[in-house]
């Protein structure tokens, strides 16, 4: 019999090693990162209660490297979800590396993984509150519009130099800002980019939807508490439930939504934010 397997990118970290240890004994796991270390102790780990582990180091914004992995990865069983996790951050990177990492990324996975994946299939993006940040104010109205139509032409050839001009000609933000600008507006396009599959993914009874966590502490976050202690401090002070978030509390929520209760789940992007994101949008009440 073929195995199942759940591609994780990012399962060496965080989030998504978080995500391999909820899944581990639904499927087979194929654990995709660049730093191989990283990976062989995360499959040393899983393997230590049981998980059937397959490593394949990958730099998810190589778009040859992600269709050849995905061809490779074929061959090894039935594709039943993709959780695609692989991400940088402001806190560890800089606007380039963001927007071709956390842009291009998402892109490249789906569209190598999805001609492949099992039909009944679950694809599972990373977004982030930080997708958030323009859509409650609506000063920013003009800004998303044009986002809108840079958004429309990810399949053309100058997509991420329109994003340079966006951050410096369009917003003439400092370069020091720029990072911080590029991650949100990279994590609003996977939004962007599930609505607008969902129905080729319907049309093989698959499912596509994002994730967009709020602060969960993982090596990611720490490097934001460690760098910038001020920042930190302010994201907590907007967090109703007043705490981080776990790293286990993404993989059951990963988990469920690959499951066959999820089924009607689809086309949307699920905020896991311990309330930040609207909890300013309105009054609270006493
Ligand atoms: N933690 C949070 O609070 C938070 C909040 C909002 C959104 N997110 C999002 O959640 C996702 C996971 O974040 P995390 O906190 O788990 O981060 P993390 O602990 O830094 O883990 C990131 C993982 O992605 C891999 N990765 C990075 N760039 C890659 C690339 N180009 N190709 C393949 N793999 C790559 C890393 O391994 P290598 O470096 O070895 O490649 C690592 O396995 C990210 O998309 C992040 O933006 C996290």
């Amino acid at each position: 019999m073929r195995k199942q397997l759940t591609v994780i990118t990012g399962g060496s970290s965080g989030l998504g090693l978080a995500c391999a240890s909820c899944m581990a004994h639904e499927t087979t796991l194929v654990l995709c990162a660049r730093g191989p270390e990283k990976l062989a102790e995360a499959k040393k780990n899983l393997e230590a209660y049981g998980a059937d582990v397959i490593l394949y180091p990958l730099d998810a914004s190589d778009r040859d490297a992600v269709q050849d992995a995905a061809a490779e990865i074929a061959k090894l069983g039935d594709i039943v979800h993709v959780i695609h996790t692989a991400g940088v951050s402001p806190a560890n990177t800089g606007r380039d590396d963001i927007l071709r990492i956390n842009l291009m990324g998402p892109i490249h996975v789906v569209e190598a993984f999805y001609p492949i994946l099992a039909e009944g299939g679950t694809c599972i993006l990373f977004g982030s509150t930080a997708g958030y940040a323009l859509e409650c104010d609506e000063s920013k109205a003009p800004l998303r519009t044009i986002l809108n139509e840079i958004y429309e032409g990810w399949r053309e050839p100058d997509f991420l130099d329109r994003f340079r001009s966006f951050l410096c000609d369009t917003v003439k933000l400092p370069e020091a800002h720029q990072a911080g600008m590029a991650y949100s507006i990279s994590k609003r396009f996977v939004k962007y980019f599930v609505y607008a599959n969902v129905q080729r993914f319907a049309s093989r009874n698959c499912r596509i939807l994002s994730v967009s966590p709020g602060s969960y502490l993982t090596p990611m976050h720490q490097a934001l508490i460690e760098n910038s202690p001020a920042s930190a401090e302010r994201a907590m002070s907007g967090i109703p439930l007043k705490r981080w978030g776990h790293p286990y509390e993404i993989g059951k929520l990963v988990q469920f939504l690959c499951s066959k209760g999820a089924g009607y789940i689809t086309g949307v992007d699920i905020l896991a934010d311990g309330g930040c994101s609207y909890a300013g949008s309105v009054t609270q009440i006493d």
